[in-house]
C-alpha cells in the first residue's frame, strides 16, 4: 500500500516503522515539510496522527481525499464528547483506529501481552476501507476488532479518556476490563 502519514511525532514513527518494515512505502507530510498535499496525491491510505485541533487546518491545506482512506488515531484532550472523525469534512472513508494504547505499546514488536495480541478496535462506515485498516493492524502484529460504524467513534474516543484517566491515576485500566471466561 501507498501510506501518507500526517505528522512527524510519536505515533507517526511508532506506527510508520511497522508498515514500512511490512513492505508498505511511506510518505510523511509535516508543518516543517508543508507536504500535505503531496503526499495525500500519493497515498492510497492517510494517517492523521497530528493534534485533534489541527485536523481541520491540515485537511483543508492536504486537499481532496476523495476515495481514500482516512485513518484517525487522535484523541480530543478537551473532551468536547463529540468524536473528531465526525466532524471532518471530506469524501475519504474515515476509520477511527489506533486511539487506544499509549505510543509505547505501539512501539512494540510485536504488541503481545502473556500471548495475547493486542486488539485493536475499528470503527468505519466502508466495508473495504475496514479490510484496508485491519490489514494495518495485522502488519503490526496485533488483532484487529470490528467495533461498529463511524458513529461508535464517540465511544472509542471516551474509551480513550477513560483509561488515560486511569493510568495518570496509578489505577490497573487492564483489570478494570478483565475477561468474564
Ligand atoms: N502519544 C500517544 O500515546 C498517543 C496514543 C494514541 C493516539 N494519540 C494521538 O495521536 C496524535 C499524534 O500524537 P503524537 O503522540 O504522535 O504527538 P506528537 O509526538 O506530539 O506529534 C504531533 C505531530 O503533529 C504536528 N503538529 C502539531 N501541531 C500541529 C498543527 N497545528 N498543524 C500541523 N501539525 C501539527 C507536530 O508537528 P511539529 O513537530 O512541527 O510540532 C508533530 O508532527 C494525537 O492526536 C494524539 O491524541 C497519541
Amino acid at each position: 500500500m501507498r501510506i501518507g502519514i500526517f505528522g512527524t511525532g510519536g505515533m507517526a514513527d511508532a506506527l510508520g516503522t511497522h508498515w514500512a518494515r511490512a513492505g508498505h512505502e511511506i510518505r510523511v507530510a509535516g508543518r516543517k515539510t508543508g507536504t500535505w498535499r503531496e503526499v495525500a496525491a500519493f497515498a492510497d491510505v492517510v494517517l492523521l496522527a497530528i493534534p485533534s485541533s489541527a485536523i481541520g487546518e491540515v485537511l483543508a491545506q492536504a486537499g481532496p481525499l476523495t476515495g481514500k482512506v482516512l485513518v484517525d488515531c487522535t484523541n480530543d484532550p478537551a473532551l468536547t464528547g463529540t468524536p473528531v472523525a465526525s466532524r471532518i469534512v471530506t469524501e475519504a472513508h474515515v476509520v477511527k483506529a489506533f486511539n487506544l494504547a499509549h505510543v509505547d505499546i505501539w512501539r512494540m514488536n510485536p504488541p503481545v501481552f502473556d500471548g495475547r495480541p493486542l486488539s485493536v478496535p475499528l470503527c468505519g462506515d466502508d466495508p473495504a476501507a475496514l479490510e484496508t485498516v485491519s490489514t494495518l493492524v495485522r502488519d503490526i502484529g496485533a488483532r484487529p476488532v470490528r467495533a461498529g460504524g463511524l458513529s461508535r467513534a464517540a465511544l472509542l474516543e471516551a474509551t480513550a479518556a477513560f483509561a488515560i484517566g486511569l493510568w495518570f491515576a496509578g489505577e490497573d485500566a487492564q483489570a478494570i476490563l478483565a475477561p468474564l471466561g
